[in-house]
């Protein structure tokens, strides 16, 4: 791919591209084979590479808690099936990496020789690598619709806390109908849609209410407990 060739790039409310894969774990056919559930596609620039191998015993070890919040992994890098047999083999058998060991990778890892997914992905960015995707994070919901996209450059290992946080943040919208201010965490306040109206900005403004805290009329949040969230959002 040239560094000035144009690409058409996925946006937040489109519909996940569609497109059959082979993986680590057998074919798969994205987004249908997810729906109903929440599912991360992210790629990483290659096989046997130290940045991606901390992250994939990161998000490995962190699958169980990905799959509670009703959402699964699938991985993608510009290499062959056997390239990822022997890594995921390697890490198992081999790496020992700030306390994690024996990591054995679950979810699905795309073959994708050709580009043709990571094209299809806006992975491709010519200006940081022409044959290498960098590392992308596309958030799927249960309607197969894109809620949230992040993109890191070659060098720069992702934080995956800060992706599971996304990942209950758009749930806790969805099932509280409200936003979720800067930094929030489960337990901290939310905030309640702003006053479409001059009357609720007065009944807003003038609330008793000890849950509700407003810092201007279109400025409002409330309490929502931590476990009020994780009942909603944790698979029981
Ligand atoms: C890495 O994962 O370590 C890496 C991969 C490609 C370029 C730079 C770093």
């Amino acid at each position: 791919m040239e560094e000035n060739e144009v690409m058409a790039m996925p946006r937040i409310g489109d519909h996940a591209p569609e497109f059959k894969a082979i993986t680590t774990q057998g074919e798969i056919n994205f987004p249908k084979d997810y729906s109903g559930g929440w599912v991360i596609l992210f790629s990483h620039p290659a096989d046997f590479t130290p940045v991606c191998t901390s992250e994939f015993m990161t998000f490995a070890s962190m699958e169980k808690q990905f799959e509670k919040a009703n959402c699964k992994l699938v991985g993608l890098s510009v290499d062959g099936l056997y390239s990822h047999i022997a890594w995921l083999r390697t890490i198992k058998d081999r790496i020992e990496y700030k306390g994690m060991k024996n990591v054995e990778v679950t979810f699905p890892l795309i073959e994708d020789i050709t580009m043709e997914v990571a094209k299809k992905y806006g992975m491709i960015q010519p200006g940081e690598a022409t044959t290498k995707a960098v590392r992308a994070v596309f958030f799927v919901d249960p309607k197969g619709i894109i809620r949230t996209i992040i993109y890191y450059p070659l060098s720069l290992g992702r934080n995956f806390d800060e992706l599971y946080r996304v990942l209950i943040a758009l749930q806790t919208a969805d099932a509280f109908s409200i936003a979720t201010p800067a930094d929030w965490r489960p337990g901290d306040d939310v905030i309640i849609p702003t006053a479409g109206s001059c009357g609720t900005a007065k009944e807003r403004m003038e609330s008793k209410d000890k849950d509700i805290t407003c810092y201007d009329w279109f400025f409002c949040t409330r309490k929502l407990d931590k476990d009020k969230v994780f009942e909603k959002v944790l698979k029981k």
